[in-house]
C-alpha cells in the first residue's frame, strides 16, 4: 500500500473514533433520567404514571392476584376444591376438626386444600410444598418443617405417594401434630395390606379408620391416625 493512501486511512479511522467517543459523551450528558422505573413503550400493561415512584413491592403482587384470580375461578381448580371439601366436611362430623383447628397441609400443592379448609371456616392453615404459591402455600421441605414440635391440631397430606422419604415425611407431620391432634394421609387407592404398609410408618399415632375417596379425579384411600404419646 501507497504511503499516502495509509495515512489517509488513519486519519479517516481517527476521525470515526473521535467522532464515536463524542457521540458517547453527548449522549451520556444529554440522556435524560427515566420517569418510571419502567419503559412504558416496554410494557404494554404498565400504567402511565405510578402515584409512588419505585413500589416494586407492589407490582408483583398485583401481578399474582391477577393471576391467581384467574387460576381459581378455573373449573379444574373449583372441583379440586370441592374434592378436599368433601372429606374436610367428614372430619368435621367426625370431630376431627373445627373451625379452631391449627392445621397443616404437606405438599400442598396450589393450595386446594389449604382453601377448602379456609371456606370450611378454619383460620389458621399452614399449607407448604417445595415451591410456593402465594398467598395460600409458604415454602417448605416437608422431610424438615421448619416448626416447633405439637403446634398443629391436624396435619394433611395427599401427597405421601410422592414423597422421596416416607418414613421421614410422616415422623416430620408426627412431630409437628400435637398429642391428640389428627394426622390424615391420602394415598393411591389401596386394600388392607397398603393401609397396614402405610401404618408401619407411623411410630406415635394409633389408626384410627381407612376409607375410599376421590381426591382431584383420582381414586385414593384416606388414612386417619390419631397423634398419641
Ligand atoms: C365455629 O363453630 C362453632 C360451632 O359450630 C360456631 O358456633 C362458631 O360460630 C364458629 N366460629 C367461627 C369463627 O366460625
Ligand atoms: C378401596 O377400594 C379397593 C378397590 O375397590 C378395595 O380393594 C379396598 O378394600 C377399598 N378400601 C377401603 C378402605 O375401603
Amino acid at each position: 500500500m501507497e504511503k499516502h493512501v495509509q495515512i489517509f486511512l488513519n486519519k479517516i479511522s481517527y476521525f470515526a473514533i473521535t467522532i464515536a467517543t463524542l457521540n458517547l459523551i453527548i449522549i451520556f450528558i444529554f440522556q435524560t433520567p427515566p420517569e418510571t422505573c419502567i419503559n412504558p413503550k416496554l410494557n404494554p400493561n404498565h400504567k402511565p404514571h405510578p402515584k409512588s415512584s419505585c413500589d416494586a413491592a407492589h407490582r408483583p403482587l398485583t401481578t399474582v392476584e391477577k393471576k391467581n384470580g384467574r387460576l381459581w375461578s378455573t373449573n379444574t381448580w373449583r372441583k379440586s376444591v370441592n374434592s378436599f371439601s368433601a372429606i374436610f366436611h367428614d372430619l368435621e362430623t367426625l370431630n376431627h376438626i373445627s373451625n379452631r383447628s391449627h392445621a397443616l397441609i404437606l405438599s400442598a400443592g396450589g393450595g386446594q386444600a389449604v382453601m377448602s379448609l379456609n371456606e370450611i371456616g378454619l383460620r389458621e392453615i399452614t399449607g407448604v410444598e417445595l415451591v410456593d404459591s402465594p398467598p395460600l402455600v409458604s415454602r417448605a421441605d416437608p422431610h424438615n418443617l421448619p416448626f416447633f414440635d405439637g403446634v398443629f391440631d391436624l396435619g394433611f397430606t395427599a401427597n405421601l405417594d410422592q414423597a422421596l422419604f416416607p418414613s421421614r415425611y410422616v415422623r416430620e407431620l408426627e412431630r409437628t401434630v400435637k398429642n391428640g391432634g389428627v394426622i390424615v394421609v391420602c394415598v393411591e387407592e389401596c386394600g388392607n395390606d397398603g393401609v397396614i404398609e402405610v401404618l408401619k410408618l407411623f411410630r406415635r399415632s394409633i389408626f384410627s379408620q381407612a376409607r375410599n375417596v376421590t381426591l382431584m379425579r383420582s381414586k385414593m384411600t384416606m388414612i386417619v391416625t390419631k397423634r398419641t404419646e
